[in-house]
């Protein structure tokens, strides 16, 4: 299984702090935004990731995860030159994907939780389990025109169409940016027709799979978090969110060195050699005390 983070937008809804940084680089508490969506595909057993971004940006994602390779990931960078839309992904990531599944993450998407139902999703995905060859997840919202929406039929519970953004939502069911696909996905995203609005929409891609009947929507329950980050508000309610958390529970949330060394990425060895490249701070504090309790 692949894994894709598309980190790409203008952030206009975020403007001015969008102005120089992108998105997906503000901070959400104590990290960057990006190490969330990062996070989860670690956590889902994904290593090998490719990294897409504007021309600006990109820059600034190989200055923060120069050295990803001490994280026991393979991480690589493309540039999607104009936002033609989030299903363009699997064009840019044709030769990436090669023969594999894919999983992708939008950069702005932030889950906490158990996330033993993304790693079964993956599992099944990989075993083309009940003839699906694509997956999806939906997650009760309170205001579902924002977002791709799913429908279900009220007696089989199947999924029976998906809208972007519609005026009038069929469901309060949100499809969260988080989408594991074959390796059609590339065909199939080179032959939808750009929206009114220019883009190769990711919902358009989604309906490919559920007209012929192989999408599996897995419905995410409500002891898991789905967080908004898109306005300056619900910006400061995602670090409220982390922040309550992490104060409460004296761990760190998305600690992506953390994360390599419980999964094993990386040895011992190399989880203290990565400690000692860290700035002193309270960060680096929190990953020396995680190897001296592990190696008591
Ligand atoms: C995109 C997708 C939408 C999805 C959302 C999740 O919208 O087009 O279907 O529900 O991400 O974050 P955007 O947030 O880019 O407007």
């Amino acid at each position: 299984m692949k894994g894709i983070i598309l980190a790409g937008g203008s952030g206009s809804r975020l403007y001015p702090l969008t102005s120089i940084v992108s998105k997906q680089l503000q901070p959400i508490y104590n990290k960057p935004m990006i190490y969330y969506p990062l996070s989860l595909l670690m956590l889902s057993g994904i290593t090998d990731i490719l990294l897409i971004s504007t021309p600006h940006d990109i820059p600034h994602f190989q200055k923060l995860f120069a050295g990803s390779e001490k994280l026991g990931i393979n991480l690589s960078f493309k540039i999607q030159e104009q936002p033609n839309g989030l299903a363009e992904a699997f064009i840019l990531g044709e030769e990436f994907i090669g023969d594999d599944d894919v999983t992708m993450i939008l950069g702005d998407n932030l889950f906490y939780g158990n996330f033993q139902v993304f790693r079964d999703a993956c599992a099944a995905q990989t075993k083309k389990e009940n003839g699906h060859n694509a997956r999806v997840f939906a997650y009760h919202v309170n205001d579902p025109q924002r977002y791709g929406v799913v429908e279900f039929d009220s007696s089989t519970g199947k999924a029976i169409s998906i809208e972007e953004k519609p005026t009038n939502p069929k469901s309060n069911f949100a499809i969260p940016g988080l989408y594991i696909f074959d390796n059609t996905a590339t065909k199939r995203a080179k032959e939808i027709t750009p929206s009114v609005r220019g883009e190769i929409e990711i919902t358009e891609l989604i309906k490919s799979y559920l007209e012929e009947g192989s999408l599996e929507v897995h419905t995410l329950n409500r002891g898991l978090a789905w967080l908004d980050s898109g306005t300056p508000s619900s910006l400061l309610e995602a670090s409220a969110f982390i922040g309550a958390i992490e104060q409460r529970q004296g761990i760190k949330v998305a600690c992506l060195e953390e994360i390599a060394y419980r999964t094993k990425l990386i040895s011992p060895e190399q989880f203290k050699e990565l400690i000692e490249t860290i700035p002193k701070s309270e960060y680096r504090e929190y990953l020396e005390i995680i190897l001296r309790e592990e190696t008591l």
